[in-house]
């Protein structure tokens, strides 16, 4: 049973061999190979080609290779067939360091102290304790929890957002457009960890920026996306970096990326951006996942960690 490898963007060489390690029994190709496509149960994707799975008929199940799933929800093509994403400690690990290290970069004031230092200038700032300060994670899923956790050892206060009710140890849970107001309204540490669907899009505008605590530490809210940077409006966000009444942000994610050369957010102060890293699929890690989650379907397990296409994550 042919495994397929379709990763536009980024290099299939390490995914064809740490695939070829995690399963050698298996054959494993790229869509530009010479194989039969009937020979095809697994594709392996990461943003393919609009139409492509389509034109392999015995393909059985569609692993996106990434928590997020807008590279496919948007092929208007897409078989209907289960599409499974990752769930792995591999990457979630990878995004709570992200999340951790960009709430303490605005917490402990580095953007300042790395300006102090290229310009030679000792500058002290007063510095409050983590428990002074209000984070809320846009997200309760498999990441924003996780980061949840990790932000709740360090003594922040911790609130998050969801779609559906949840209960989560140790945090302020809010639900639905009505929990949305008062979530923000008491967060001064923002932290987008959203799919993007029809309902997150351009979600985080002025509206909301404006709706955020302003009686924090900071004097104004911080804003961090490392979900998808189609839910944050990006011209709202420069303006209230300009105008001060947002603090800092870090962006991991981008309306269009790699983020033209052109865009405003180059030069926006006390912003701080990352070439979407913050969680890497690693090729091994999530290979040996995948494989794994395979054989347990071969052996008559259910598919875990399926998409559901209605709600569009
Ligand atoms: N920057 C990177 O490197 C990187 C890497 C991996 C993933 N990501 C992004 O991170 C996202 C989250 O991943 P995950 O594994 O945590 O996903 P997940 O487990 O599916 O969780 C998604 C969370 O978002 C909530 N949500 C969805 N729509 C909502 C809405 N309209 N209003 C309020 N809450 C809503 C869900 O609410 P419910 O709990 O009520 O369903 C859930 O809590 C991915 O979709 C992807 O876009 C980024």
């Amino acid at each position: 049973m042919t495994i397929l490898v379709a990763v536009r963007g980024w290099k299939p060489d390490h995914w064809i061999h740490a695939l070829r390690e995690a399963a050698p029994d298996r054959a494993v190709v790229l869509p530009g190979d010479e194989f039969d496509p009937d020979s095809v149960r697994y594709a392996l994707v990461w943003k393919p080609e609009p139409g492509y799975l389509k034109t392999l008929p015995k393909l059985e199940a569609i692993f996106s290779l990434g928590a997020g799933v807008d590279h496919l929800t948007t092929d208007p093509d897409l078989p209907d067939l289960p599409v499974v994403r990752i769930v792995d400690p591999d990457l979630t690990g990878r995004m709570t360091e992200w999340v951790v290290l960009n709430v303490l970069l605005h917490h402990r004031r580095h953007l300042h102290y790395a300006a102090a230092q290229a310009a030679g200038s000792w500058k002290p700032l007063r510095q409050w304790a983590a428990g002074a300060v209000r984070v809320g994670i846009m997200g309760l899923g498999e990441l924003g929890r996780d980061a949840a956790q990790a932000l709740l050892a360090l003594g922040f206060q911790v609130a998050g957002w969801s779609r559906t009710e949840k209960r989560v140890d140790g945090v302020d849970c809010f639900h639905g457009k009505d929990g949305l107001a008062p979530f923000l309204a008491r967060t001064d540490m923002l932290v987008s960890l959203l799919p993007l669907t029809a309902e997150t899009e351009s979600l985080i505008d002025r509206a909301v920026i404006d709706a955020l605590a302003k009686d924090g530490p900071l004097g104004g809210p911080v804003i961090l996306n490392a979900g998808r940077g189609r839910s944050l409006v990006e011209a709202d966000l420069v303006e209230a970096l300009r105008d001060g009444r947002v603090k800092g942000a870090s962006l991991d994610v981008f309306a269009t990326e790699p983020l033209p050369p052109e865009s405003p957010l180059w030069q926006t102060p006390n912003l701080f951006l990352t070439p979407h890293v913050a969680a890497e699929s690693d090729p091994v890690a999530l290979s040996r996942y995948v494989i794994g989650e395979i054989a347990a379907y071969e052996a008559g397990r259910p598919l875990r960690h399926l998409v559901d296409r209605h709600k569009g994550y």
